[in-house]
């Protein structure tokens, strides 16, 4: 059976590094690995949109010599009702890797039980996993190497009970960081994921913190990351989350809060003057290019890693 990369929490520290190391690697000579040898197919299905993860995944099997067959999920059987195992169950004996954007986490989890090839998570409700290697990886390639992760302090703001809040703890825990979230009381992350990055972070020399004080959160943080407020599929609730997370901005003040130097993160797309004000965004401290760069650089060193074993 292949492995599958799920969540944040499916590669081990090790493996983590691993991945990353290759991406920065492949950053600097993009065509390094090629271990689509022959046609090798890569099935890439949306749920929900996206410009990053398409165009990311995309490109990224095309220059591993591989071919993308990017897929609405909407025009697909599979929006008529056809089930997930019975996809699953055709889709691996004609690629060599299953990449899906989808809902639940349940879904992606069913894909993967059904799946003999790897089935990797292009953003669920719950994590966005590849984002966050992106996130790593560019932050490595700022600061010095991979290396120099273990020990930041990393800060998220905002929708705490999103799939960003998530993989931040897990992914970020796992490369033995501070990660500490501030958000407010109402939108805490799910308490089974603070407690599995309370276990990683123990083995890793990292720690979770997890606070409706924003300032606190950001204070003195190395890395100063958030999302939009209202994630696909929150559309109805937009009135209540533009009220609720206004406290917990990226603006000029969480800058002078944070660490001097510190750097900012947002996967994109960004609503600027609601989570993040324009002066961040598009300031010196600014990572979010690169880091949208290296979804190409991660995605690429992930499915080379999953595909070669
Ligand atoms: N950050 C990200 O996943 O972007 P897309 O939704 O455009 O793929
Ligand atoms: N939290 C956002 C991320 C978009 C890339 C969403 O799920 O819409």
């Amino acid at each position: 059976m292949g492995r599958h990369f799920l969540r944040d929490d499916d590669l081990t520290p090790s493996e983590q590094r691993e991945v990353l190391e290759l991406a920065l690697e492949l950053r600097r000579d993009r065509y390094k690995v090629q271990p689509f040898v022959g046609p090798k197919a890569v099935a890439i299905l949306f749920d929900k949109h996206s410009t990053r993860t398409r165009v990311s995944f995309s490109t990224g099997v095309a220059e591993l010599g591989g071919y993308p067959l990017v897929i609405d999920a909407q025009n697909s059987h599979m929006g008529r009702g056809e089930s997930v195992a019975d996809t699953a169950r055709v889709l691996e004996r004609q690629v060599s890797a299953i990449v899906w954007r989808t809902y639940g986490q349940d879904r992606i989890d069913e894909m993967a039980a059904h799946s003999s090839v790897p089935v990797v998570n292009a953003l669920t409700d719950q994590f966005h996993p590849c984002q966050i290697l992106a996130d790593l990886a560019a932050i490595a390639d700022e600061r010095g190497g991979v290396g120099a992760l273990a020990g930041l302090d990393l800060a998220y703001v905002g929708d705490g009970a999103n799939n960003m809040a998530h993989s931040y703890l897990l992914g970020g825990a796992t490369a033995g960081m501070h990660v500490r979230i501030g958000t407010p009381d109402s939108y805490l992350p799910d308490p089974a994921v603070v407690a599995r990055a309370e276990e990683i972070a123990e083995s890793t020399g990292g720690s979770v913190t997890v606070t409706s004080d924003c300032d606190a959160a950001v204070t003195g943080a190395d890395i100063v990351a958030t999302d939009t407020w209202v994630s696909m599929g929150d559309e109805a609730q937009k009135a209540e989350r533009m009220e609720v997370f206004l406290p917990y901005q990226v603006n000029d003040r969480t800058l002078e809060l944070a660490a001097p130097g510190a750097h900012v993160l947002h996967c994109l797309p960004a609503y600027r003057g609601h989570e993040i004000t324009a002066s961040v965004i598009d300031g010196d401290q600014s990572l979010v290019w690169l880091e949208a760069e290296y979804r190409l650089h991660a995605q690429k060193a992930l499915l080379s890693w999953l595909v070669d074993r």
